[in-house]
């Protein structure tokens, strides 16, 4: 069905951010698709690329504010520092392949660097947590891909 009525979180994973040295223009960008297409904004965080930190925001966002689905954005690379993709191996009942399958594959289409992102998706609950690349460009490139089936995995994990 459409998607109105269910909750988005958006965080954003950015040491960066946390220490003030750069702007989340990510996070934002993503509040504004997902309110647009008629979901309900109900948690935003920047957190600093540490596993409990991220486990702990995404808990927060589902438990505390009732996050239906999760946007994470961020860390997914291969520096030493990106650590998302290792948080939700704590987060995840169950993976769900095919979401990161499809970003990797549209991306790739794009830039070759499509390759280097590690995101994953998957559930928690009756939550939906997908992880996005950190460049403003990368999560909308990357969300455009899958977000059509969203209100269908919504509707089917409750
Ligand atoms: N996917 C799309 N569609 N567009 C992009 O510009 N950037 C890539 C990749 N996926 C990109 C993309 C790059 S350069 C990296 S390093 C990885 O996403 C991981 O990004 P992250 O470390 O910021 O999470």
């Amino acid at each position: 069905g459409p998607p109105g009525g269910y909750r988005f979180a958006v965080i954003t994973m950015s040491d960066k951010g946390v220490r003030g040295e750069r702007q989340d223009t990510s996070g934002p960008a993503l509040r504004e698709l997902f309110e647009a297409a008629g979901y309900r904004f109900c948690h935003y965080a920047l957190v600093a690329d540490a596993i409990p930190a991220i486990v702990a925001a995404v808990t927060t966002a589902i438990d505390r504010d009732r996050a239906d689905l999760v946007l994470t954005t961020g860390g997914t690379g291969v520096s030493p520092s990106d650590v998302t993709p290792e948080a939700m191996d704590q987060l995840f009942d169950r993976e769900i392949p095919g979401i990161a399958e499809a970003m990797r594959a549209a991306s790739l289409a794009i830039t070759p660097q499509a390759v280097l992102s590690r995101g994953r998706a998957g559930i928690r609950g009756q939550s939906l947590i997908v992880n996005l690349p950190g460049s403003r460009k990368a999560a909308l490139e990357n969300v455009a891909a899958v977000m059509a089936a969203f209100p269908h995995a919504l509707d089917k994990i409750k």
